[in-house]
């Protein structure tokens, strides 16, 4: 099985939101072949238990049921992978969601702006702004204590432009934004007590999110059109840039906003 060569990982605790899939999924595995132990953390319970078994067979891992938006329930989850794994080292937040439950119209088209639901809105940023502050600030009380952590943000490049051909995503992209100036300030905050606090923010990415839009007529074609290496970003490519920002090597590196889109927002 493909070892990978940050050496340091071994035995660190990783706690990955979003883990049951998608880039979660690709993270949490890159790093358990590390040697990382694994708090999975995901709202859909199959699937975390499905990813935490996986996990357990190259390393250690563990599932966890929990909404990120749920402040409550997020202090109560990170102390009880204190409790099982002893810390949390490392901490790599994909649970997001890109829009509202009832953002679309009868025709099953997304709505525009003027006509998004407020409470579409308040479940975007609950989820995907309030969600990394919750998880954020429960994962840096084990981290001040042992003066060292890792912390990758998961934004998107939506936090620095309008996604040509897709409507009504403000609030995602407004939650996005609100991630990476977070994180920046964290970072600051947060420096004294030896621990990191980046961002990745993915263009199109090959999971269920990234590929949901081309069930549009033309979309895919308006995605690669936009994108100058002319694909999807692949879960792998994302887990490799986690593991750089999460090792010893990436020491210096903090409130920065890595952008992974294959050039999207360089045009
Ligand atoms: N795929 C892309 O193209 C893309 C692009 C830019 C940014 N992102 C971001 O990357 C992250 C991961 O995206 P993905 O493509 O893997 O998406 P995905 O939908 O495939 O996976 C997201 C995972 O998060 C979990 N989740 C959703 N809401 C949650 C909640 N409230 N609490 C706990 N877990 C929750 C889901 O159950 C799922 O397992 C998201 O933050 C997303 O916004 C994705």
């Amino acid at each position: 099985m493909h070892q990978d060569t940050h050496q340091e990982l071994t035995g660190r605790v990783a706690l990955v939101t979003g883990a049951g899939r998608g880039l979660g999924y690709a993270a949490a595995d890159a790093l358990a072949r590390s040697g990382a132990r694994i708090a999975v953390v995901d709202v859909s319970e199959e699937t975390a238990r499905q990813a935490a078994g996986d996990f357990d067979a190259i390393s250690e891992a563990e599932a966890y049921t929990l909404d990120v938006s749920d402040a409550t329930a997020v202090s109560s989850i990170v102390e009880a992978v204190a409790e099982r794994f002893g810390t949390v080292d490392i901490l790599v937040h994909c649970a997001g969601i890109s829009r509202g439950s009832t953002q679309k119209d009868e025709e099953g088209n997304w709505l525009p702006m003027e006509s998004v639901p407020e409470s579409d809105w308040h479940q975007v940023i609950e989820t995907n702004l309030s969600g990394t502050f919750f998880m954020n600030k429960a994962v840096a009380k084990l981290m001040i204590a042992q003066n060292r952590g890792r912390i990758v943000n998961v934004a998107s490049m939506s936090a620095l432009v309008a996604n040509k051909g897709l409507v009504g995503l403000g609030p995602y992209s407004a939650s996005k934004g609100g991630i990476v100036s977070l994180s920046t300030v964290l970072a600051v905050e947060w420096a004294q007590y030896n621990i990191t606090v980046n961002c990745i923010s993915p263009g199109y990415m090959a999971t269920e999110m990234g590929k949901r839009s081309q069930v549009m007529p033309g979309f895919k074609e308006l995605q690669l059109d936009n994108t100058p290496v002319r694909r999807l970003g692949e879960p792998r490519e994302f887990a490799r840039a986690v593991l750089y920002l999460v090792s010893d090597d990436a020491a210096y590196m903090t409130g920065h906003n890595m952008v992974l889109d294959g050039g999207y927002t360089a045009w």
